[in-house]
Order: C-alpha cells, then structure tokens, then sequence
C-alpha cells in the first residue's frame, strides 16, 4: 500500500465540538441537518447508518412532528449498502433507513438513494450513483459516524484519497463488530458498496459523529495524526468544511 500521500492540497483542523453524552451529540447533529433543510428545502443531504446516527434520526423525527421540519422537498444519498442483502432485508441499509426516519418523516422515497445491494452489475450501478450525486447537484451535507478503525462509510484502512462510489470487501475486524446486529457472525456479507473517499471529500460539507471511549482511539488519529491512507478517517483533513460532534468519552476524558 502506498500510504506517501505527497498531496500538495492544504490541510484543514476539523471543528470539534465535545458534548456531554451521546443524546447531545444526536440532538446537535440534528439542529445541523434540520437548518439545512430550513436554508434551503431542497437540500442534498448524505446519510449514513449504524448505531450512531440513530439518536439523530430520532431527533429528526420529533422535530417533523412537533416543528413541521419539512422534508418534502430534499433529496438524500446514503454511504452504503451491504451486497447481496435485498432492500427489504431486516440488517439491509435501506431497512435501517426506512424503519429509523423515511417513514416517519415527509420525504419523498423516490428522492431516496441507498445503493443497491442487489445490482446484477454492480460498476455500473456504482457509476450511476456517483452520476446521480453529481446530477443532483452534489451533496450539501453528508453525515458519517466512524469505525474503531478509523474506517468512513466501508472505506476500510487502504482505501485510496480519490477512490469512487465501488464495491469492498470488509475486513474481519468489521464483519466481527457488525455481527452484533445479526444472527451470527457468519451471516454477515463480506461485500459492500460505499461511496469512496473521494466522493465523501467532494460534499460541501461533512459532520462526523461518534461517541464512546471505543471511539477515543480512532477520533485522536483522525484529528491529531497526518493523514494517513491507514486510518480514513484522517483524510477528511482535505476537506476544508469538516464538524466533529464527540462526547467526552469519545474525545478521551
Ligand atoms: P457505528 O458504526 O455507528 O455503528 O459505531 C460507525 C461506522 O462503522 O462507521
């Protein structure tokens, strides 16, 4: 692996903001995504899955019913998907999205992109997402939570500063941690589509959320090391427009 980034591109601080416990760093999120759809309805938002998002969609969705936040207009891409699981599958991405806020919100499911975990031919599918994203003007925000090993939506350690929207394999140490959302280890897929890294870069602007002291170790690395090509998550110090909503745990005090 060729990890001499030699990238000639500034580096940027991300803007960290260390909250008390993880129903802060959920309802912040959520005030970030609910005033960029209030700026502009129809809006480009990248959303993520896993466990730590759920507190913002939860907020998300009290604020559709108690604030009218509107969702009819906006447009959203997630990271992500699992292949060979069919979108209606209980562990699928797409699930997770429609259970945890699309059908308790406003939005227009057909504006709704989660990659396809069953494309016959998955290239062209990953091309046609990246095309989608750039014909829909680009992504205004784009949510990401972080793997312990620094990983951002399945770009694992390796994964390259312009790669696009493809299909990966997962490492042991991924298909180990996400097995607790199904039967059995060996149930877990071994593939996935995400977006690349440098997809991720090209969103206007990122918010990252993680909290935990299992989260401690890779948000040091992604704030404090040089980027990296071994830890991902370093390399969103290319991106000038970069929030960090920790909690104290995951800031490591
Ligand atoms: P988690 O996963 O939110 O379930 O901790 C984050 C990730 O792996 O990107």
């Amino acid at each position: 692996m060729n990890d001499d980034l030699n990238m000639n591109a500034p580096l940027h601080q991300p803007k960290v903001v260390v909250l008390e416990d993880s129903d802060q760093v959920g309802a912040r999120a959520a005030e970030i995504i609910a005033s960029t759809i209030r700026d502009n309805p129809h809006s480009i938002l990248g959303l993520a899955t896993g466990g730590s998002p759920i507190r913002t969609y939860r907020e998300l969705v009290r604020m559709h019913r108690e604030s009218e936040l509107d969702f009819s207009a906006a447009t959203s891409f997630n990271l992500d998907e699992y292949v060979g699981l069919d979108g209606g599958h209980p562990q699928s991405f797409r699930h997770f999205m429609d259970d945890n806020l699309f059908s308790k919100i406003n939005i227009d499911l057909q504006k709704t992109h989660v990659p396809d975990g069953l494309a016959t031919d998955v290239q062209t599918h990953c091309r046609q997402y990246e095309d989608e994203i750039r014909r829909s003007g680009g992504i205004e925000l784009q949510l990401l939570g972080i793997g312990h090993n620094g990983h951002i939506a399945f770009n694992e350690p390796g994964s390259e500063l312009d790669s696009r929207t493809r299909e990966v394999s997962l490492t042991a140490e991924t298909i180990e941690k996400n097995s607790r959302f199904f039967d059995s280890v060996d149930d877990v897929p071994r593939t996935a589509v995400t977006m690349g890294i440098g997809t991720i870069l090209e969103a206007k602007r990122l918010l990252l959320i993680a909290y935990g002291s299992d989260k401690a170790e890779a948000i040091d690395k992604m704030i404090r090391q040089k980027p990296s090509l071994q830890c991902p998550a370093s390399l969103l110090q290319y991106h000038p427009e970069v929030t960090v909503l920790v909690d104290k745990a995951a800031f490591g005090g």
